[in-house]
């Protein structure tokens, strides 16, 4: 550049030129740098965002929520419970699966949490239901004595919430979790949780033990329902004597009888060949 001002003989053209040359290559070595510099971001910002899912993501607050509810039930709800740490229930639910691919979540990531929840439900308190939750909360709603799992510590708590992790980050993934079925994923992070618990559920049942079943269903039993497919399969017969059926009809729906029919005859045959008695009622 000084060259170019104080050089009267050789004028300014080529010096120009050569400064224009100088200014193109500077121009694309510059967008070659931004080029490289956006590919990275794009890539790192790929590398780092959740996974995609096609089931709703994770519960808005959802650790509000958790604390929430685990204080109103230790504190509230069952007073005995007093002592429990819900902040450390918190951290152990969340071990499960933070961080984790939300489809490959293992009932062993739950046991930490299992143990911490050691309350059982006394003796023929037990109630278990399928396609009927609403009807079997306002039943134990109303008889404070009986406990459907949702009505235990664990069950309150996760009860219509919606939780998912993903590898690359510590938090939850509010975007999106994955749908049992349409990511075929059975072993999400949800799915794995209600496995787990309704199997400690159903272990810890004692004596006589209920089951409400919908009796406006062609299937009131069906065997892939949790019920039939982990519930009634945990069942321990030393503990165990008698299951007992209760089929509900939507009132002013066809009056049927379901405990003669074919369903619920294979939940007998089930409950007989465990050493269990088994008893059946339509609208109890
Ligand atoms: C459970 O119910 C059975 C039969 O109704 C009864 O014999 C037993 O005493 C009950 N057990 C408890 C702990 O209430
Ligand atoms: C039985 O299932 C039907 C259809 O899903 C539902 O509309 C009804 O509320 C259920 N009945 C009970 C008692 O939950
Ligand atoms: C029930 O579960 C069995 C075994 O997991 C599976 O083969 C079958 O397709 C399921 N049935 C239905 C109707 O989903
Ligand atoms: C049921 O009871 C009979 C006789 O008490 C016993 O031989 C059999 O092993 C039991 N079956 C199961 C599945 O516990």
């Amino acid at each position: 550049m000084a060259n170019c001002e104080f050089s009267p003989v050789s004028g300014d053209k080529p010096c120009c030129r050569l400064s224009r040359k100088a200014q193109v290559g500077l121009g694309v070595g510059v967008l070659l740098l931004l080029i490289i510099l956006v590919v990275a971001v794009v890539a790192v910002v790929r590398w780092r965002s959740p996974l995609e899912w096609n089931g709703e993501g994770t519960t808005k607050h959802f650790s509000e929520i958790f604390l929430g509810r685990c204080f109103v039930y230790t504190q509230i709800i069952r007073p005995e419970l007093r002592n429990k740490d819900c902040t450390q229930i918190m951290a152990a639910f969340k071990g499960a699966f933070i961080s984790k691919n939300p489809c490959s979540i293992t009932k062993e990531d739950y046991q930490p949490l299992i143990q911490l929840d050691t309350k059982a439900v006394p003796c023929n308190k037990t109630l278990f239901w399928s396609k009927s939750k609403d009807l079997a909360h306002q039943y134990t709603w109303v008889h404070g004595n009986i406990f459907t799992l949702e009505d235990t510590l664990l069950g309150y708590i996760a009860d219509d919430l919606t939780w998912c992790g993903d590898p690359s980050t510590s938090e939850v993934n509010e975007q999106s979790c994955p749908h049992w079925k349409k990511d075929n994923c059975p072993n999400n992070a949800a799915s794995v949780f209600w496995k787990v618990v309704s199997q400690k559920f159903a272990e810890a049942a004692c004596g006589v033990v209920q089951v409400m079943l919908n009796g406006s269903l062609s299937e009131p039993f069906y065997r892939n329902s949790t019920f039939g497919s982990v519930e009634l399969l945990n069942l321990n017969p030393r503990k165990v004597h008698t299951l007992q059926a209760w089929v509900m009809h939507d009132i002013g729906g066809a009056t049927s009888n379901s405990c003669s029919g074919s369903s619920l005859n294979e939940l007998k045959l089930i409950a007989m060949s465990r050493n269990i008695t088994f008893v059946c009622q339509d609208n109890y």
